[in-house]
């Protein structure tokens, strides 16, 4: 806007001096048009009919000579005038200019060239003052006068517009100068002034910004940020945003509230509920295989009752104690870390499943060096045996199954890898959820110890509550678990809050 009012006001100043010092060069031109007519009159001449402001001054003299320019350096007049004379049929003449060798010496008229006094040739006969353009000396101002003693002649002085350029040139390039140093200062005091006015909003940004990095999808989220109280004034429109901002997020950490208590509700009911039924599990158990066992003779379909409530009490005690693993794990319930050396943890855990999977071809890939994690061993052990349960129950006979242990830089890779069908590519996606199991296993006879879905759950919460991960590449003829657990991690305890 500056810049725009800047060009209007420069346009019409330039334009009026423009037309004023036009003006006044005017004057000038009129004024020595009428010193130079003085020569010319010679004596008592008849006034001749004359179209030209001045003409009303000059008096014809029949006896002067058209042809003389020598007028134009009579003392008194400056140097530059030029002078022309146009002869009855517009054809010039003569045509020269006043010109001072040096400051001080005589005046002279120089003679214009043909195509320099072709230039007059255009000007109208009129009493108006006109631009003519001389070849080699640029715009002059010109008027006519009727030359004295003639009856169609014109005697035509004129005066250089370049002093008027030069002027207009000058106060051209000062007044962009001007300008452009007002731009630069209203832009500094602009950008300042709005920076200065817009710093509560920045304020407001903050809090918002800060709120953004706010991980709010799980756990218990501390929404204590809120925008300053300076900046929540109803009566300004950034107060009125910074106020609607803490409404928002004042509602928002209510409902994050409400959400971690009913989660925490139903994560409490699951941990009592897998807990209290824990014991009546073994109740169960202890009882039908005493049952079984005691003295009583029972009969064929008894028996076969009995084992069967046996079974599927031990399958439901696994599933109660993976559900309450979860849960704790769940709740971020510290793990019982200490240094783990996994190599003779995948030993054991290996031997374990060659003895239940005698069909299977089981081998070890260990490293020399120990692999040491800081992790809990009872936990960790899970995992293995989760694992391995699966590449054994998962597969059938004959499958080789591979355990590996790899330490790296950062972090120790155990993988167990089996050269079975594969996870189905419809549960891939979903193989680590709770109670996602293939169709397969489903179907499975029940009455077969496991098998709820909640091995791979259980697999990476330990992980995650180890501050590791978990990798999966599965297709037929190769499927394997990878878990990448880092070589020491002080302080698992936090990771195991944030999990949950
Ligand atoms: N090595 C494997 N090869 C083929 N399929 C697998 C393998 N490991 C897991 N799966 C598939 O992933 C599903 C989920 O495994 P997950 O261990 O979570 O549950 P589960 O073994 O069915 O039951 P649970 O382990 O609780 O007794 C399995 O049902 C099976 O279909
Ligand atoms: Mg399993």
């Amino acid at each position: 806007m500056i810049a725009v009012v800047c060009a209007v006001i420069g346009a019409v100043t330039t334009l009026s001096l423009r037309s004023y010092l036009y003006k006044q060069l005017d004057a000038q031109v009129a004024a020595v048009a009428q010193r130079a007519a003085g020569p010319l009159k010679g004596g008592n001449l008849p006034a001749g009919p004359a179209p030209g402001t001045l003409s009303g001054d000059n008096t014809a003299n029949d006896t002067i000579d058209a042809d003389e320019l020598s007028y134009l350096a009579t003392p008194g007049l400056n140097p530059g005038v030029i002078g022309a004379h146009l002869g009855s049929d517009r054809k010039v003449t003569s045509a020269g200019i006043a010109v001072q060798s040096t400051p001080g010496a005589s005046m002279e008229v120089k003679k214009f060239s043909a195509a320099q006094q072709a230039a007059f040739a255009s000007v109208p006969l009129d009493s108006g003052t006109h631009t003519v353009d001389i070849p080699g000396y640029g715009d002059y101002r010109v008027t006519l006068v009727r030359t004295p003693g003639t009856s169609t002649g014109y005697t035509v002085i004129g005066l250089s517009t370049a002093d008027v350029d030069d002027t207009i040139s000058t106060y051209i390039t000062i007044e962009a100068l001007v300008a452009a140093a007002g731009l630069v200062a209203a832009a500094l005091a602009g950008s300042l002034l709005i920076r200065y006015s817009l710093r509560p909003l920045r304020r407001v940004a903050n809090t918002a910004t800060r709120v953004s990095e706010l991980r709010l999808d799980k756990g218990e989220v501390a929404l204590h940020d809120r925008v300053p109280d300076s900046d929540t004034d109803s009566r300004t429109e950034v107060g009125q945003v910074g106020a609607a901002l803490n409404r928002m997020l004042g509602h928002v950490a209510e409902a994050l509230n409400s959400r971690q208590e009913s989660e925490t509700r139903v994560r409490q009911f699951v941990a009592d509920a897998s807990h209290e039924l824990r014991t009546p599990l073994a109740s169960i158990r202890g009882y039908a295989e005493l049952t079984r066992r005691g003295r009583e003779q029972i009969g064929p379909d008894t028996r076969h009752a009995l084992g069967r409530i046996e079974s599927e009490a031990a399958r439901m005690t696994t599933l109660v104690e993976d559900l309450l693993l979860l849960a704790r794990l769940d709740a971020g319930r510290p793990l019982a870390l200490t240094e783990t050396d996994m190599s003779p943890l995948v030993v054991d855990a290996v031997s374990d499943a060659r003895a239940v999977g005698r069909d299977h071809h089981w081998h070890l890939d260990l490293p020399d060096d120990p692999a040491c994690v800081h992790g809990d061993p009872e936990r960790l052990h899970q995992v293995l045996t989760n694992l391995l349960a699966n590449a054994r129950t998962h597969t059938p006979p004959g499958t080789t199954v591979v355990a590996r242990v790899v330490p790296d830089d950062f972090e120790v890779i155990v993988e167990i890898a089996d050269n079975g069908p594969g996870i189905p590519p419809d549960l891939l996606p979903r193989v680590f959820e709770r109670f996602a199991r293939g169709n397969a296993s489903r179907s499975r006879a029940a009455g077969t110890v496991g098998s709820t879905g909640l091995g791979l759950a259980i697999v990476q919460a330990v992980v995650t509550a180890h501050g590791g991960r978990i990798s999966l590449s599965s297709m037929p003829g190769y499927t394997a678990f990878r878990v990448h657990l880092p070589v020491t991690h002080s302080q698992l305890t936090l990771s195991l809050a944030t999990m949950s």
